[in-house]
């Protein structure tokens, strides 16, 4: 998969299949999928790590998910994160980062938000990065949203999304992800949108779709938004398979005589 399938894609109005993965076993697993896009979230600070929110995750270790996914998934269309602050700074080292990621070997980069980055998102364009933006509710800005709530919500604040979905298609970035907004802001994006526009918790409008992995493969959490659709119940069959190993080993019929030398 690359930049111009996902493009025509769009163009033929295909819907786009996203995924949040963090590890090589799962992307070899989703390369044999029919899903199109990888995105190594930084969603891996919470759903890997155990943090409460996605701040704490850095670009070394955002890296180190983004290439033994690479190397998981060779056929899949693959976007990595830019961590928290990683882009805040001067320009030298928001490219650095840029560079790190991208020398995973991941084909594009996503940052949230647009104001500040301008300047940035010209030069990672004008260095042949592609450039994914996220805007609705963004995850690294939790602390001034108070909790991760429905955005765009109201008019002023509608128009200021529409509007930055216009500044990111005319700085040159090729998609961006529109996270959990009011899905009659989304039809009205989608339909104007020159960029692919991908949802996650926006209505089925979007050219696509995205979800964290272990939330759609129904892994235990203590929060499962609206959104979310689960299509296995991971925690139910992990446990089971757990246990019967447990008792296989305590019955000691684990490990027989053909499993062992
Ligand atoms: O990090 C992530 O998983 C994300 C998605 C929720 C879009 O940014």
């Amino acid at each position: 998969m690359n930049i111009n399938q996902l493009i025509t894609m769009k163009a033929q109005g295909e819907k786009i299949a996203m995924v949040t993965c963090y590890d090589h076993a799962s992307a070899a697993i989703v390369n044999q999928s029919d899903v199109d896009m990888i995105l190594v979230g930084d969603s891996a600070a919470m759903v890997m790590h155990g943090e409460s929110s996605t701040l704490p995750i850095d670009t070394e270790t955002m890296a180190m998910h983004t290439r033994a996914v690479v190397k998981g998934a060779p056929d899949k269309f693959i976007v990595a994160d830019m961590p928290f602050m990683s882009f805040r700074k001067s320009l030298d080292s928001n490219m650095a980062a840029v560079e790190t990621l991208m020398k995973t070997g991941a084909h594009a980069v996503k940052l949230e938000g647009v104001a500040g980055n301008e300047h940035l998102i010209e030069h990672m364009v004008q260095s042949g990065v592609p450039v994914m933006g996220h805007l609705g509710l963004t995850p690294q800005s939790i602390n001034q949203f108070g909790g991760f709530k429905v955005q765009g919500r109201e008019q002023a604040a509608q128009e200021k999304i529409i509007e930055q979905v216009q500044t990111l298609s005319d700085l040159g970035a090729f998609a961006v992800v529109l996270e959990c907004v009011p899905a009659a802001l989304t039809e009205g994006i989608a339909k104007s949108a020159d960029i692919i526009t991908i949802g996650i918790g926006a209505g089925g409008s979007t050219d696509g779709q995205v979800l964290v992995m272990h939330d759609l493969l129904g892994y235990p959490s203590s929060f499962s938004p609206k959104f979310v659709r689960k299509y296995l119940n991971t925690e139910l069959l992990f446990k089971e398979a757990f246990n019967a190993y447990a008792k296989d080993v305590k019955s000691q019929s684990f490990p027989n005589d053909e499993e062992s030398y």
